[in-house]
């Protein structure tokens, strides 16, 4: 078995501060691969830069260990840093420098020579897209080319493991599909990355594996696909009018209906065959003097799996 990019155990980070203490991050055991995009997924404030920062030995750890990319984070912090690339949420380039001289600069920052810096600066804004844009101003770029500028700045020594906090937040959708494919560049070139992100759309698209995070802890990880298999069944939506208890006992007791919850006045239910469920349900609704103001079916996304786990919805949250 090829050893893990990332593996931690019992990470927890707590703040303390004006007589309030903050628990972060509240026990993390995560486990990355070599060469995957990894995603960590989470509304605001649930402690994915936290879990970062500790993981690129800006901060330490509470409690717990790691090992980040073959070197033990506790004992071995330097040798973490020299393997590891960091790009904060929010970057942080120099709006008066061009992007080869920011790149320049962060080479001989990690002890590359001058010429080989260059060299290396060259390979980046090719890797980035970024070579016509090379020798103007950071502060002409646009907010795409930005992040892509941050990102070559987080490569420029080559890390075999990438830390990108939200690589794309404010980022129109073109621009974030574009940053999407560079990102899988740099995977298939045997980079690994882990990126933190709260857009359901770009966990589900861009992350070969994820792990949810939500207060702290872990809800749930997972590839993709299996984190929404793991929902069985679709998922159907219900409006209704009046009172809601009896028909949430009647849509129990249906058959097809494996669970049903209700949130904000919306019942939520899990059901096996989605197509033949629907009209089932509605038969009965009425029937029963209850008919919904309004009905939809749809196959599970990440975020009826963030919704199962928390009971909310991540898409509310985001917006
Ligand atoms: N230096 C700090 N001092 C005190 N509290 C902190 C500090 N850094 C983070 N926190 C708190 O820790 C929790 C987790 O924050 P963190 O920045 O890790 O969340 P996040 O998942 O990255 O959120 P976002 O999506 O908004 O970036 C929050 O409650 C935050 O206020
Ligand atoms: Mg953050």
């Amino acid at each position: 078995m090829t050893e893990l990019m990332v593996e931690t155990h019992g990470l927890r980070r707590t703040f303390k501060g004006r007589g309030k203490t903050v628990e972060a991050v509240r026990g993390v055991d995560l486990r990355v691969a070599p060469g995957e995009i990894f995603g960590f997924l989470g509304p605001n404030g649930a402690g994915k830069t936290t879990t970062l920062r500790m993981l690129a030995t800006l901060i330490e750890p509470t409690e717990g260990t790691a090992l980040v990319a073959g070197a033990d984070l506790r004992r071995e912090p330097g040798r973490v840093r020299e393997r590891i690339g960091y790009v904060a949420q929010g970057g942080g380039s120099d709006p008066g420098m061009t992007g080869r001289g920011e790149l320049v600069i962060q080479g001989r920052l990690f002890g590359l020579a001058r010429k080989e810096a260059e060299r290396r600066a060259v390979e980046v804004l090719e890797a980035l897209d970024l070579v016509e844009a090379a020798d103007r101003t950071v502060g002409t770029y646009s907010g795409g080319m930005r992040r892509r500028l941050d990102i070559g700045i987080g490569m420029i020594h080559r890390p075999r493991l990438l830390f990108l906090d939200e690589p794309t937040t404010g980022l129109d959708p073109q621009a974030r599909a574009h940053l999407w494919d560079e990102i899988r560049r740099l995977r298939d070139g045997g980079a690994t990355i882990f990126l933190t992100t709260h857009y359901l759309e770009e966990a589900d698209a861009l992350c070969d594996s994820l792990a949810i995070i939500d207060h702290g802890l872990i809800v749930a990880e997972g590839t993709p696909i299996e984190l929404k298999r793991a929902i069985a069944g679709d998922v159907v939506t219900l409006g209704l009018n009046g009172s809601t208890d009896g028909a949430l006992n009647l849509l129990r007791s249906a058959p097809r209906v494996r669970e049903a919850e209700l949130s904000d006045g919306t019942v939520r239910l899990y059901v096996e065959d989605g197509d033949l469920a629907l009209p089932e349900l509605l038969r009965l609704l009425d029937g029963a003097g209850m008919p919904p103001s309004s009905i939809s079916l749809h196959r599970p996304s990440l975020d009826d799996v963030f919704l199962r786990q928390t009971g909310r919805s991540l898409r509310d949250e985001a917006a």
